[in-house]
């Protein structure tokens, strides 16, 4: 056997629900053995928790190797707030960490008036809309594709940055003041604060493709680390409910430049039950009392809005539609600790529509909306201290209850997956590794 072959030096991380799967953790715990984490889509819609080392860390675009010091790149598939990565740098440095940043010279830049028309485009949606988290990321998207979008090239030439950004905001003054004729921001006020992030910025900015390709074949290893989740895709999601980038495996290569062949190995992160924040159907939903236990036993709130999360019964009919579209090849299962003390616990295997059980997830929301979940039932497991679960994970896997033994297997069972890894709390430490050999 050629040894070459079995090398793993890139693993991507996508979440294969509707965002808050736990990436963060996962990336922070895979970094422990990587060079370089990378971030692909998305921007500071995305809240990224890891708790390590007795911080508490949250990321809206700093990829989560932050914390290890690892040289961390934020490719061109993002979309970034400068003030909210300035931000970002800025608390690392309070916590004397060492920040190995890279930005890409092609990632796009969120200004103002992308925030404003986020929320103003949220409302004439009307039943249409997504609940976004209004940090502009639609719109900005929006501009990238219709090539109006101002890039982080553009941000640190300010001769370059001017015209265009003058075009744009003028084309964007008359676009909100449909909405709301009062707005009256001041154009050399964006531009003085923008061009001061442009110099801020400026020592962090390269190439990010080129760079990243020849440290992949210098043979450094790289986590690719997914922002929302599979469901929440542009393309492969939910729409229009879900996200304005590829939240999933797909993204990778358009978002950073990285060509498909280079991704060795793609880890799928899913909740042992499911999350949502935000608009659409989520036809596992939980209410009331259920909800609530669930929703406090997993502090199931934003990271970045503070929302309270809308939660349900595992999914795994929507979770099989997102392993074939990204290729998993191992599964890691959080939050098994957050179902405690829930007697008995289902599972989604199926959907029914007019008497008759689907074959595939049917992604389009009207047939969504018009089909029953079929479920198994599974006796739940005792409720047990924090300290408690963290000494189970030290154990390992033959410590952890009978009951969540036979609901891990019926998840392996159902997705045909093998997993690599269980998560029974926050921290870093309290992980199951049940694949030495992953990465
Ligand atoms: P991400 O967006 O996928 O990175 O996930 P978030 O960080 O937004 O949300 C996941 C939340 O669950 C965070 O608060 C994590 O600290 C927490 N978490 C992750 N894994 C576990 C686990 O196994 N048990 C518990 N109790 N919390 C977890
Ligand atoms: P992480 O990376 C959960 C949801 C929003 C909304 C929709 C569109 O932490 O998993 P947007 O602001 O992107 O235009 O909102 O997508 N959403 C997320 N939900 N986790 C996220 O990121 C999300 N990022 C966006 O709630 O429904
Ligand atoms: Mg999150």
């Amino acid at each position: 056997m050629n040894m070459m072959e079995n090398k793993v030096n890139t693993i991507a991380i996508v979440g294969l629900s509707w965002g808050d799967e736990g990436k963060g953790k996962f990336v922070d715990f895979l970094a422990q053995k990587s060079d370089i984490v990378v971030r692909y889509n998305g921007g500071n819609n995305a809240g990224h928790t890891i708790n390590a080392d007795g911080v508490k860390y949250k990321f809206k675009l700093i990829p989560s190797g932050a914390p290890l010091e690892k040289e961390v790149i934020i490719g061109n598939g993002c979309v970034v707030d400068p003030k909210v990565l300035i931000e970002e740098i800025e608390s690392l440095r309070k916590l004397n960490k060492k920040i190995n940043l890279k930005l890409s010279s092609t990632a796009h830049i969120i200004f103002p008036f992308h925030k404003v028309l986020d929320g103003l485009e949220e409302i004439s949606k009307g039943e249409y809309k997504a609940g976004t988290t209004k940090r502009g990321i639609g719109p900005t998207y929006s501009d990238k594709a219709s090539r109006w979008g101002i890039r982080v090239y553009d941000l640190i030439h300010p001769e370059i940055l001017k015209p265009k950004l003058k075009k744009l905001f003028h084309l964007k003054r008359e676009l909100i003041r449909i909405y709301d004729p009062n707005w009256n921001n001041s154009f050399d006020e964006i531009f003085k604060e923008y061009k001061t992030y442009g110099e801020i910025l400026k020592p962090f900015v390269i190439d990010t493709a080129f760079y990243l390709n020849k440290a992949i074949d210098s043979g450094k290893k790289v986590v690719f680390e997914g922002a929302q989740g599979s469901l929440l895709c542009l393309d492969h999601g939910m729409y229009p409910y879900g996200t304005s980038s590829n939240a999933n495996v797909l993204g990778i290569s358009a978002g950073t430049g990285i060509p498909p062949k280079k991704i060795n190995k793609t880890l799928g992160i899913i909740k042992a039950y499911t999350s949502r924040v935000g608009e659409g159907k989520f036809p596992t939903e939980l209410f009331n009392d259920m909800a609530h236990k669930i929703r406090e036993q997993g502090h199931e709130y934003g990271t970045v809005t503070g929302r309270p999360r809308r939660v349900g019964w595992l999914d795994l009919f929507n979770i099989k539609y997102g392993i074939i579209i990204n290729g998993i090849d191992k599964i890691v299962i959080t939050l098994l600790d957050a179902l405690q003390g829930i007697n008995p616990l289902k599972m989604c295997t199926g959907y029914e529509l007019d008497g008759n059980l689907l074959e595939s997830w049917p992604i389009h929301h009207e047939i969504i909306e018009k089909c029953t979940p079929i479920y198994k039932e599974f006796k739940g497991w005792e409720e047990k201290s924090s300290d408690e679960w963290s000494k189970i994970a030290k154990l390992g896997y033959d410590a952890i209850p009978n009951t969540m033994k036979i609901y891990v297997q019926a998840i392996k069972d159902e997705l045909q997956t093998d997993i690599a890894m269980l998560s029974i709390g926050p921290n870093r430490n309290d992980t199951i590794v049940l694949d030495e050999n992953l990465f």
